[in-house]
């Protein structure tokens, strides 16, 4: 089936076209408009300027994602839509917008959770992909471990209970002066502080995220707190003023302690948990999934436990509309439409009373 998929949960407009079967998963055009050049100047997204900005740009994007799939409206199956986490402003004109092209199409509208649709992201790099599996969402907004028993159901079994590991990075990135947001940079800046340590620099000792207890859950702003503090003692000591740029080598040692912390922690649960549960293979979605450094880990830690990993390309790591059309597909087949009065939900639990709410239209 054909279906187009509209994502507009935080700064980026997206909308795909897909195609999904049983035997197949294709991505027939993925369309990202980012507003990130227009968030940096603000050093964080400003949910007013994003739900503005993605007002402007859904009309173009669902524009060009249609001309570049080859195919026409009326070939259309479905028009899929992200409802739940993000920015309500934002999640608002996707919302709208899919639901008005629902209407005037007559096609099922399929609302589809955020996160899950990250996990999805992975259907595309391996076609024969299929649930169980276990999922690490890290993005921007979440770092969670999820035992995906069917393509639709999620159970959450360790989450991070403050910060996410993308806002860690972007955190201190900001803080050592990186633009926003700073993840991709600190990226690069650690490879070359990893170099530095094994030519004999000296790293610097930071929290490791991973909660010394037998929960699989994670705090990140501890490590973040901690390492902010060492950039301002650093500054203190060495007479620099807020805006003085650091020395390069002073921000590689730091992007690299700070991932080698990050990338630890998240690797010690990760083995916990599929240690725990007995799974066989590990997806790894978001933003953060894009990091070289977890991705080299992540893989040593699969080799080592016998487990299958699926990771996304880095175009299909950060917010885009495929990876909404993928779990569309499943949440489809699983009987999931929305009509008209589709709202948006920002988090937590007026998401979960959506999701009971769709649950009680599913039944009925
Ligand atoms: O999934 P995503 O695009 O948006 C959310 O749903 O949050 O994730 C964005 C996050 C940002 O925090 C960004 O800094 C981070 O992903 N990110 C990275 C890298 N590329 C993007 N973090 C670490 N290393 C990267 N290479
Ligand atoms: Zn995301």
């Amino acid at each position: 089936m054909y279906i187009l998929a509209v994502e507009s949960s935080c700064d980026e407009t997206a909308c795909a076209i897909v195609e999904m079967s049983e035997s197949s998963r294709r991505i027939l055009s993925n369309v990202v408009a980012t507003q990130i050049a227009t968030h940096a100047l603000y050093g964080g997204v400003v949910p007013e300027i994003a739900s503005r900005a993605h007002s402007e740009a859904i009309t173009p994007v669902v524009r060009e994602a249609v001309e570049k799939s080859g195919i026409e409206l009326s070939q259309l199956d479905a028009i899929a839509v992200t409802f739940s986490p993000g920015l309500i402003g934002s999640l608002l004109v996707g919302v709208s917008f899919a639901k008005s092209l629902a209407y005037d199409l007559q096609l099922p509208l399929i609302p589809v959770d955020h996160i899950k649709a990250h996990t999805a992201a992975a259907y595309f790099v391996d076609q024969e992909l299929e649930a169980p599996f276990l999922s690490l969402v890290v993005s921007g907004g979440h770092t969670s471990i999820y035992d995906v028993s069917c393509p639709h159901v999620f159970e959450e079994i360790g989450s991070t209970r403050d910060d996410a590991a993308g806002e860690a990075f972007d955190k201190v990135g900001r803080v050592m002066g990186l633009t926003y947001p700073g993840g991709a940079a600190m990226d690069r800046l650690a490879t070359e502080g990893f170099e530095m340590i094994e030519n004999g620099a000296e790293k610097i000792k930071f929290p490791s995220p991973a909660i010394p207890d037998e929960t699989l859950d994670y705090s990140f702003s501890g490590l973040k707190t901690a390492c902010i503090n060492y950039l301002h003692n650093y500054r203190q000591k060495n007479e620099l003023g807020d805006k003085d740029e650091l020395p390069h080598s002073e921000k590689c040692l730091v992007a690299a302690s700070f991932t080698e912390a990050v990338v630890g922690g998240i690797c010690l649960k990760l083995k916990a948990a599929l240690e725990k549960t007995g799974a066989k293979t590990l997806v790894v979605a978001g933003g953060v999934a894009a990091n070289s450094h977890l991705r080299r880990a992540v893989a040593e830690v699969c080799e080592k436990a016998g487990v299958k990993l699926c990771v996304p390309p880095l175009s299909l790591c950060g917010d885009n509309g495929a990876m909404v059309g993928a779990q569309a597909y499943f949440e489809y087949k699983n009987g999931v439409r929305a009509d008209c009065t589709l709202n948006a939900y920002a988090s937590g639990e007026a998401a979960e009373a959506a999701a009971e709410l769709m649950k009680f239209e599913k039944n009925n």
